[in-house]
């Protein structure tokens, strides 16, 4: 994290690629090789949702922000939560490539479509694939990753596991096209990312509820030990705190329930139940 990433060029038949594309029939997010070089193309159709008026986009930002105000403590302007999408990634992916952070270069930019360099296999399936040693290993590089990330400043808006990659030992992060971090304050922002890999990491598919619980508090202790923010402990207890509630009273309801984010919640609530004890 603190290393300068090692990027790579952009394939010089990229743009020509692109323009013999049709973008109708294209998918949301596809890897690409041009040149012998691998790409990821990026697309966003104008949809329904962003051809309502804003008035209504507006309401339901609102919604949102009640929500977050109930659960969270703290109510993010409507106008910052209609910050998002490509454009809004693209802003993000600039800035935080500028200060030095693993994240991918922006090969092409155009209206609804971002080129992406490369970085590497998506960590939630490796982390499926690999034995519990390997796995707890890269747990805690993860960990600390956030933290350092975390302790430079900056969020990431979308912490889970899927939106990490690795190449070749390297860590990277994507997917910036949510602004709910820069709608809550800084703390608030980072404990809700820390929420977001140990969620993650509590409801893995294929991996067994004990490999699962042996995860998390080393999760925790990296993490704290690499950024030890009293701000960003007070908001992860106290989001702690609610789900302890939620989990302890729907236990007669929910607790025999075998959905694996359902299990996943139980996980997460008992590996933030450590941060209430101490
Ligand atoms: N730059 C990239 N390098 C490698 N893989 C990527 C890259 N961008 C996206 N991916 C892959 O595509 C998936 C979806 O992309 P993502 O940016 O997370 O969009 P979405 O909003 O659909 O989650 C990721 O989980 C990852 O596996
Ligand atoms: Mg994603």
């Amino acid at each position: 994290m603190t290393d300068t990433p090692h990027h790579r060029t952009a394939p010089p038949g990229l743009e020509a690629r692109l323009q013999a594309m049709d973008p109708a029939r294209e998918p949301g997010v596809r890897w690409l090789e041009v040149d012998g070089v691998p790409c990821i193309v990026k697309r966003r159709r104008p949809s329904v949702a962003r051809g309502v008026s804003y008035a209504i986009r507006y309401v339901r930002a609102f919604a949102i922000g009640v929500t977050c105000k109930v659960a969270l403590g703290e109510f993010p302007p409507p106008n910052l939560l209609l910050r998002n999408g490509l454009p809004y990634e693209a802003e993000r992916l600039k800035f935080l490539s500028q200060a030095g952070c693993a994240v991918p270069n922006i090969w092409f930019e155009g209206p609804g479509v971002l080129a992406l360099e490369y970085v590497g296999d998506n960590v939630a399936l490796l982390l499926r694939a690999a034995p519990q040693l390997e796995r707890l290993q890269l747990a805690r590089a993860l960990a600390e990753d956030l933290a350092a990330f975390h302790a430079r400043g900056f969020w990431h808006g979308g912490a889970q596991v899927r939106n990490q990659t690795m190449r070749d030992g390297e860590l990277w992060r994507i997917d910036f096209e949510e602004n709910i971090g820069g709608a809550l304050s800084l703390p608030l922002s980072q404990a809700y990312d820390v929420f977001q890999l140990l969620s993650s990491l509590m409801a893995m598919r294929h991996v067994s509820d004990a490999d699962m619980r042996e995860i998390g508090p080393v999760v925790l202790d990296t993490y704290f030990a690499r950024h030890p923010d009293a701000g960003v402990r007070a908001q992860l207890t106290r989001l702690g705190k609610m789900v302890c509630r939620i989990t302890d009273a729907l236990r007669p309801v929910l607790g025999r329930v075998e959905w694996r984010d359902v299990k996943g919640f139980y996980r997460v609530a008992d590996t933030l139940r450590l941060l209430l004890k101490s």
